[in-house]
């Protein structure tokens, strides 16, 4: 939630600031602005609304200036408004700040300075940070000393940006928030995510909690709060600086989907060998796999469905697994040990929820693993173990490609797991149905092709509600596809256990009231039962499932899948109802790519 940037050079900050903030704005859509300092002063432009608007206030204006910070927001205190948009500067405006996290203490210390005479602008806990660093240069000739002071006063987290009206450098400190550093051609740049400058460099530097990173523009020197001098790795990231760009597509989401055959191939790259039956996944060795007696999920949302279909497979092959929601995962239902493994599962590995919940497997003497699409998130630095789900950046708010590439990456995991835990008494491995797995990318692109989503999902626009159900691997696909049709087309949606139907639901559902049923070939004649009993109650029953398959004759519409193995078929399913869910929203003119009140990157509990 929220993305600051950070750009440091020779010539004009702010057009790489602008298409930084592009880049960053899935964080957070309410308000942006940019602060740009050429050495004799600080100009501020910011306003409520989309970088667009931003784009549309700052036409015309002057504005030089080498090092640039910028913001785009995703309101937690304060209402969306030109005042509550960062920068946030002191009185006289020669210090800007940009900040990602919430400053729990903001308060006390709003009241402190209000006491000394401080006037406030804006309802933020951010503004606290310049009025701060104000007071504190007072008393400090240095600007850094000021700086940090200021992060010394503060209670909970960030990713904090500063600049100084007369000095040329950024300064910049991380706790409980991203903040990566990117080495380009004689230009830096700072920022909440890596697809904010992934055009200009693939070099970074991720930075621990406690950094204070001061970047000039002839280099970066990053210390502890105490100024000890700390070495940081300089890594390379693999990700292709075009898929952070729209590439022809009207929408990332559509883009994202569409990419699905190459984010699995790379998924699945180097992983399976179909010949030998093997799976290699670079973590977790067989003598600590062998420790484990059981296996907690946790994850968020769409993450959550995935964990579901991990926790699923694990259990069909007999280990104990369980997914949990990560928020409620921390309240401490269940027991933890030193012999469960717990999977954080999220896209972003910044998730506020699951990093709690991993906390507490960690407090609780768990083995914690990471499944995570971003290198140097928080989730893979918390994680005593990662597992990386090589989808590539996702950009629409709406996670897609992403959920196939975690589904894909726990198959793998709990094939692992099944080979190994339960010692003695383990029974045989999880049938993954490699040579299916393998196929599927194929076989993506096949239906992508052919798919005939948008007609179907037109025939039944302007409906009352929009049911999905489904059965073992099919109800995680169920509740995801409801999740992503209320997510972008705001209409009302929901996923439920086919079974599950009859004792309460059924009553919901009319002849206004589709139902989308997932067939994945296994227990299918039991959710055809119960389609049938939505479809007597006058609901159209869309069946999603392989050509030929006896629930399309029985249906009033068919959105066919590849033939493939029922390990992955409810994968499929989900790509073909991910497009249901996009030509619905695409046909109501939703703001597809950033659905309103929602962020990627959800860094609040
Ligand atoms: C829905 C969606 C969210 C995320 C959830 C967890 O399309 O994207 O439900 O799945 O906020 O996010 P991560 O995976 O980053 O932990």
């Amino acid at each position: 939630m929220c993305g600051i940037i950070a750009r440091i050079g020779a010539d004009d900050a702010f057009p790489r600031v602008l298409t930084g903030l592009e880049n960053l704005e899935y964080r957070g859509y309410d308000s942006a602005g940019v602060a740009l300092q050429n050495g004799s002063g600080l100009s501020v432009f910011k306003c409520s609304g989309k970088v667009e608007d931003l784009k549309d206030r700052v036409d015309g204006a002057k504005l030089g200036g080498n090092i640039g910070i910028g913001h785009t927001r995703w309101s937690t205190h304060g209402p969306p408004s030109d005042s509550n948009a960062h920068p946030h500067t002191n009185e006289d405006g020669d210090v800007a700040v940009v900040h990602n996290g919430i400053i729990e203490n903001h308060q006390i210390l709003r009241e402190r300075l209000e006491n000394r005479g401080v006037r406030f602008e804006s309802d933020t806990d951010t503004e606290v940070i310049p009025h701060l660093i104000d007071a504190h240069y007072d008393e400090n000739t240095d600007p850094r000393d000021a700086f940090v002071a200021t992060l010394r006063d503060l209670e909970g987290s960030y990713a904090v940006a500063a600049v100084f009206d007369d000095e040329d450098a950024v300064f910049a400190a991380r706790r409980g928030s991203p903040l990566v550093l990117g080495l380009g051609e004689s230009q830096y740049f700072l920022a909440s995510d890596v697809p904010a400058f992934l055009e200009y460099t693939d070099r970074v530097v991720y930075f621990e909690d406690g950094d204070v990173v001061t970047v000039r523009p002839n280099g970066a020197q990053v210390t502890t709060m105490d100024g000890e001098h700390v070495e940081r790795e300089i890594e390379t990231v693999d990700w292709d600086p075009e898929e952070t760009g729209k590439g022809g597509y009207e929408h990332y989401m559509l883009k994202e989907i569409e990419s699905q055959p190459t984010s699995l191939t790379n998924t699945i790259k180097g992983r399976v060998s179909p010949e030998s039956g093997s799976v290699d996944l670079d973590a977790l060795t067989p003598e600590t796999i062998s420790e484990f007696r059981e296996v907690q999920f946790v994850a968020c949302g769409t993450s959550y469905h995935a964990a579901l279909y991990g926790s699923t497979l694990l259990n069909e092959a007999g280990v104990r697994a369980r997914a949990y929601r990560a928020s409620e995962y921390q309240m401490g239902s269940d027991p933890v040990t030193d012999e469960t493994l717990v999977v954080a599962v999220t896209q972003s590995g910044e998730t506020a929820d699951t990093l709690g919940a991993m906390r507490r497997a960690s407090r609780g003497g768990a083995t914690v693993l990471a499944v995570t699409n971003v290198m140097g998130s928080s989730a893979a630095r918390a994680a005593d173990e990662t597992v990386y789900i090589h989808a590539g950046p996702e950009i629409g708010v709406a996670a897609t490609k992403t959920f196939s590439s975690q589904t894909v990456t726990l198959g793998l995991l709990a094939h692992r797991l099944s080979e190994h835990m339960g010692g003695e008494d383990r029974g045989e491995p999880l049938d993954l149905a490699l040579d299916a797995l393998a196929d599927l990318p194929d076989d993506l692109g096949r239906m992508l092709d052919g798919s005939d989503a948008e007609r179907i999902t037109n025939r039944y626009l302007g409906s009352d509600a929009y049911f999905f159900i489904g059965r073992g691997l099919g109800y995680p696909v169920a509740k995801e596809s409801a999740l992503k049709f209320k997510e972008i087309t705001y209409e009302h949606a929901e996923g439920f256990a086919s079974g599950e139907l009859k004792h309460g639901p059924l009553a919901l559902v009319t002849p206004r009231t589709p139902v989308f049923a997932v067939f994945t070939g296994e227990h299918d004649e039991k959710t055809l039962k119960n389609a049938k009993e939505a479809q007597t109650r006058g609901a159209d029953v869309v069946a999603v499932a392989e050509e030929g398959h006896p629930a399309v004759d029985a249906t009033d519409a068919h959105l066919p899948i590849p033939d493939t193995a029922p390990q992955w078929a409810g994968l499929l399913a989900n790509v073909q109802l991910q497009l249901v869910s996009y030509h619905a929203a695409n046909e109501l003119g939703r703001s597809i790519d950033k659905p309103r009140n929602l962020a990627k990157s959800v860094t609040v509990e």
